[in-house]
């Protein structure tokens, strides 16, 4: 299969979804390449792992910049040095300017802790214990203007347990994550999904509000 699409991640923390992309691509599951991961934030675990690939990777720390536009533009700059076809935010933790979502519109994609419209921001494991809620999940989707509201492409459910704490649920998210991001990335990568007047098109078909497959 030909390798022709470039991905550049956007990381914060660890970078367990990094990893489960690059090992895709590795292994040809995903015809493409991480070319760039870029943080906002220096000694994180993520970047020890892109050096491990080999893969270019940059700091651009939020603290340096006096305005989230500002630092926004030059995150934009840094990004596009690597003419991405698509990046991918793994545990992103910016909100990012409209004008930053505009320039990517329809190939930036997010995963969030949570089965969206439920649960958007933060501490999305604990509110869903707090909630009495029997499942929870994630979610993959396209970004837009509105905090965690982009078209949902696919979801993963697990169940919740009466004796779960947020660590406990967050671990069992957290597989599921691993294989339904860099599915999605496939997809993307195999030129099946787009996003269409804020709707995400899997095949030429539009998805519902929580995506593929949902019952
Ligand atoms: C993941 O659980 C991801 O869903 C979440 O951050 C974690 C990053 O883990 N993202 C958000 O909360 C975005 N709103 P990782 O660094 O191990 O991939």
């Amino acid at each position: 299969m030909a390798v022709n699409k470039r991905i550049v991640v956007l990381i914060s923390g660890n970078g367990s979804n990094l990893q489960a992309i690059i090992d895709a691509c590795n292994s040809q599951k995903i015809p493409a390449k991480v070319v760039g991961v870029l943080s906002n934030k220096a000694d994180v675990f993520g970047l020890t792992r892109a050096a491990n690939s080999n893969i270019a990777s940059s700091v651009l720390s939020h603290k340096d910049f006096t305005s989230r536009e500002d630092y926004d533009c030059e995150l934009i700059k840094e990004i596009d040095k690597f003419s991405p076809d698509l990046v991918i935010l793994a545990g992103f933790m910016r909100f990012l300017t409209a004008d930053f979502v505009q320039h990517f519109k329809g190939r930036l994609l997010n995963i969030h802790p949570s089965l969206l419209p439920k649960y958007q921001g933060l501490n999305t494991h604990q509110r869903a214990i707090d909630a009495g809620d029997s499942e929870h999940g994630v979610s993959v989707h396209f970004v837009t203007e509105e905090l965690d509201g982009g078209p949902v492409i696919l979801q993963a459910k697990v169940p919740v347990f009466i004796e779960d704490s947020a660590d406990d649920l967050a671990a069992r998210v957290h597989e599921q994550e691993h294989r339904i991001y860099p599915l999605v990335v496939k997809w993307f990568c195999e030129d099946r999904l787009t996003m269409v007047d804020e709707y995400a098109m899997l095949d030429k078909m539009q998805l519902s509000e929580h995506g593929y497959a949902n019952d």
